[in-house]
């Protein structure tokens, strides 16, 4: 499986850098072959061609998913290059979980419909650093990649 995690945050080191690598880390060693890119609103996605499962996902920031993220949904091909592709998704704020699902996923999700999203996941403050937590959410993208493909 390649995986690319595709991620936003405005914080360079901050919860979101540590949660994507956590993620990154427990794919490897499910043996999957992971890179990571950090979102530009008008960036081209060709490369996401080449990989097989993308997870996507970023920090909130005043209500809104964080721009770079929202931004290469509406602006720049990446749309287009998620055809067809298998899509997780999270996002780290700082709300409860039930808020935030009914807040924040539907913005993701309401530029990926037609598209397979396998898992998502709200990862509230006290989640964010929990690896358990961080295996629960892999483990069960692993399952829903390989039945799906
Ligand atoms: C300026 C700012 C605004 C935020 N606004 C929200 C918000 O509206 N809703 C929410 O649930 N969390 C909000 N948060 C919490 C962040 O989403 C959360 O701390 C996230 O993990 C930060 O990711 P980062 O460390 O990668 O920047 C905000 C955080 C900051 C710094």
């Amino acid at each position: 499986m390649r995986a690319l995690i595709l991620f936003d945050s405005k914080s360079f080191g901050g919860s979101t850098d540590k949660l994507i690598d956590s993620i990154g880390l427990k794919l490897a060693e499910a043996g999957a072959y992971v890179e990571k890119a950090r979102c530009k609103s008008r960036g081209d996605y060709s490369f996401v061609k080449d990989f097989d499962i993308v997870i996507m996902g970023a920090p909130i920031y005043y209500l809104m998913v964080s721009s770079e993220l929202m931004g290469s949904l509406l602006q720049s091909n990446l749309k287009n290059c998620l055809q067809g592709k298998k899509i997780a998704l999270f996002l780290s704020c700082g709300s409860p979980e039930l808020m935030a699902n009914m807040l924040y996923l539907p913005q993701l999700k309401l530029n990926l419909i037609g598209s397979t999203i396998l898992v998502e996941k709200i990862f509230a403050p006290n989640q964010l650093t929990d690896q358990s937590i961080i295996a629960n959410y892999v483990d069960e993208l692993i399952v829903a990649y390989k039945k799906e493909s």
